[in-house]
């Protein structure tokens, strides 16, 4: 018998697409697994709608994608599940408990600090504030493949300087000591060749991306603020309006997103959870 393909509707010209008819609790067949892999691969930014995960269903559904990263920021971790890093402005004595806790977030690539960047988050809305606190997406892929002949000269061959710190420093989030020991600054090529598809895309973001490498400063500066205009125009974008129960599924070699700023008088709870690419070429994605 041949497995009925998903519904799938396109959110964008170029990339994102909701996924119907498709619980992510509970067992998923191999063909379905292998059909959610496969479109994640092709568009970039998967939307799940009306989902009702559990905890366990979260960490085992993405665990079925890659392997999982626990973040080192152990304070934003939830208590039962470390797997999850909360996303909240939720507060305990006066304190945030989970990450990226108020108003606008700029555009970022999950972890594109760490020597061996995440490939994929899936984000799962707990509770929502009425307006606003909506997530961007921008498809780098295209940016890259769209770049103006005199920027793409730049960039290919490339590495750039990524910093937590930087990061941390623009939203007033420091880690500890210990915690900054572990993410010192790193290079990465400009240009990310995605592990499973081979396809090129623009990797660098205003958030973490602080200097060219082999570039005077003033140089790498001004390239840096025009890659930063390009890569973020609208037709890049997917704007992603929030409700109760969605799940997004994204790519992080070649997707970036930010936030929209929020109301804090509402409470935003998001559990996001953070993956691995296969650490083995010879395991089949
Ligand atoms: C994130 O950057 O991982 C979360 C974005 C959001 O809070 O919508």
């Amino acid at each position: 018998m041949v497995a009925k393909a998903l519904e799938v509707r396109p959110l964008t010209e170029t990339f994102g697409a909701e996924v119907l008819g498709v619980t992510l609790s509970g067992e998923i067949s191999p063909d379905t697994l292998a059909e959610i892999k496969a479109l994640w691969l092709r568009y970039g930014v998967l939307l799940f709608r009306g989902q009702a995960m559990t905890k366990d269903d979260q960490v085992g559904f993405s665990r079925l994608i890659g392997p999982l990263e626990i973040h080192i920021r152990a304070e934003w971790l939830n208590d039962t599940h470390p797997e999850l890093l909360q996303i909240t402005n939720i507060r305990k004595d006066g304190k945030a408990i989970g990450a990226l806790a108020d108003g606008e977030v700029g555009w970022h690539f999950d972890q594109i600090y760490l020597p061996k960047p995440a490939i994929g988050s899936l984000l799962y809305s707990i509770k929502i504030p009425p307006v606003g606190g909506g997530t961007h997406f921008a498809d780098m892929t295209t940016a890259y493949a769209r770049l103006p002949q005199h920027l793409r000269q730049i960039v290919d061959g490339r590495n750039a300087i990524q910093s937590y710190v930087a990061f941390n420093t623009m939203y007033s989030t420091d880690a500890n000591a210990t915690q900054t020991t572990m993410t010192p600054d790193i290079a990465h090529p400009l240009v990310r060749t995605h592990p499973y598809s081979g396809r090129r895309a623009l990797y660098i973001c205003p958030g973490m991306t602080v200097k060219i490498c082999g570039l005077p400063d003033d140089e790498s500066r001004a390239v840096l603020d025009e890659l930063f205009a390009w890569q973020a125009r609208d037709e890049f974008v997917y704007r992603h309006d929030w409700a109760l129960g969605d799940g997004l599924l994204w790519d992080n070699a070649c997707t970036m997103h930010r936030r929209d700023d929020f109301d804090g008088a509402h409470e935003r709870l998001m559990y996001r959870t953070t993956i691995l690419p296969q650490p083995d070429r010879a395991i089949p994605f």
